[in-house]
């Protein structure tokens, strides 16, 4: 596996006025982190370690100023402006250096995957074609969905139908090979003026390279688009992390625990942290090692 890693933290956060005045949405609090801390952590514990942060100009400092190079979590970021909000599938023109001629996996700022992530590890596998996930939703229409014939085969995928084929929605996290540079040049710009992640998609899918796996109900796919369902991402972490007293993508942890970084960086890390639950709890982590008890990370 040689492939480079996006996360697309774009958007106006528009529908979560007035929260997104000040920051952006991907760093507004999901209980006890900002937002961007799930999706980056999905990208570690997919064992990908160069990562490219996209956002808008007037957001990009603040996320650099979070996150900085990535060297103290043993990863390497590197930031990129998109302008204007011409869509998700720019996300790999603007990266196309970054890229090169490697494979390339995109996450969404504001996409939160809670459970064990072997189909995604399965996914950056895969050296040919694209794979994109299904996910059962009460209200599809709100995202890209997904259609299958009676025999399990993908016909379609639509972005956000009126009337939806099915209940799968398609979550924003997506793997592809080498190509996915080349196909995003021939894209064109769909109605509302943005090139479309489906249309994308749409390309592997005719080819017959396109791979959709559907995630099991056991997998929480949690949706931070809207103030309630912002509130209830942050509840439902609020719940496992107070049940299990482990924390949803401590970053650090995650860090430590996919051997990016060892005791001794751990350590130094706990040190300049500010008294708090925060560092008390990577205290714990640091005492215990990345242990027998989580070979896997499955967070
Ligand atoms: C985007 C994609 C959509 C996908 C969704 C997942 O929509 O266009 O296909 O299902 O992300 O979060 P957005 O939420 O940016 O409108």
């Amino acid at each position: 596996m040689n492939k480079k890693a996006i996360l697309l933290a774009g958007g106006a956060g528009t529908r979560l006025y007035p929260l997104t005045t000040i920051v952006c949405k991907q760093l507004l609090p999901v209980y006890d982190k900002p937002m961007i801390c799930y999706p980056l952590a999905t990208l570690m514990l997919g064992g990908l370690r160069d990562v490219l942060i996209i956002s808008t100009p007037k957001d990009l400092p603040m996320l650099q100023d979070y996150l900085g190079d990535g060297a103290r979590l043993g990863i390497r970021i590197e930031y990129a402006a998109q302008p204007k909000p011409e869509g998700i599938a720019q996300a790999f023109l603007i990266g196309a250096d970054f890229i090169g001629d490697s494979g390339a996996s995109l996450i969404l700022g504001d996409n939160i995957f809670y459970g064990r992530l072997d189909f995604y590890r399965e996914a950056l596998a895969i050296d040919r074609g694209a794979c994109i996930f299904g996910y059962q939703v009460r209200d599809p229409e709100r995202y890209g969905v997904v259609e299958f014939d009676e025999g399990g085969r993908v016909i379609s995928l639509e972005e956000k139908p009126k009337q939806p084929k099915s209940h799968y929605a398609i979550p924003g996290l997506y793997v592809y090979d080498s190509r996915v540079v080349e196909f995003c040049r021939k894209l064109r710009p769909s109605a509302r003026g943005e090139l479309e992640i489906t249309d994308l998609n749409s390309v592997y899918l005719k080819q017959n390279e396109l791979q959709v796996k559907l995630l099991s109900r056991g997998m929480a796919w949690l949706d931070t688009g809207t103030q309630t369902s912002l509130l209830e991402a942050g509840n439902y972490i609020a719940t496992i992390e107070h049940r299990q007293g482990l924390k949803i993508a401590c970053l650090e942890e995650v860090a430590f625990r996919m051997g990016f970084i060892n005791e001794a960086e751990l350590e130094r890390i706990v040190d300049g942290l500010p008294k708090g639950e925060y560092r008390e709890y990577l205290r714990l982590v640091c005492a215990e090692g990345p242990g027998e008890n989580h070979p896997e990370p499955s967070f």
